[in-house]
């Protein structure tokens, strides 16, 4: 895309959005980390109303579960019983998986009080102790703690 292209998107209004939030949506956003626009819970609700009854949903891509908390929420609302089936391949997690004993990760827009779900996430990990927080300027930088990783 053309840098004139990627300005004038930027510039542009943002896509009306009909947003079906209600207090407990509000709050689940509030607590569970995650990238899910608001949008996409208006089409749960949509497909879980008309979801046969003896089929499965399944998610590809729950990151840290806060879309598979909404579509749970709302087959709840529409007293659904439908199985969901989720996977992902946990991008942390693999990063982690992968990273060296001493290794570093930096959280992009992870800066305190941050309007990107990321910010949510510093709070865990240093709850986890798997990494502790070499740099804070303002986004976290975290370095895999290799003595609790070789306990
Ligand atoms: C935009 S995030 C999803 C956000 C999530 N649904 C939420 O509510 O926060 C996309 C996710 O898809 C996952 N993903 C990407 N490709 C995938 C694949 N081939 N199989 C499973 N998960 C995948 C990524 O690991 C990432 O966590």
């Amino acid at each position: 895309m053309s840098i004139y292209k990627r300005i004038m998107n930027k510039l542009a209004a943002p896509p009306k959005t009909i947003n079906t939030q209600d207090e407990f949506i509000n709050w689940l956003f509030f607590a569970n980390a995650g990238m899910l626009h608001r949008g996409n819970l208006y089409c749960f609700d949509y497909a879980i109303k008309n979801i046969p009854a003896d089929t499965s949903v399944v998610e590809i891509g729950s990151f840290c579960g806060l879309s598979t908390n909404a579509i749970t929420y709302y087959l709840a609302k529409n007293s659904k019983n439908n199985k969901i089936i989720t996977c992902d391949n946990w991008v942390f997690e693999n990063a982690g998986k992968f990273l060296e004993n001493g290794g570093f990760i930096l959280l992009d827009d992870s800066v305190d009080n941050s309007v990107f779900e990321c910010a949510r996430l510093p709070k865990k990990i240093i709850k986890g102790r798997k990494y502790e927080v070499v740099v804070k300027n303002p986004n976290y930088l975290f370095k895999k703690n290799s003595v609790i990783h070789n306990l």
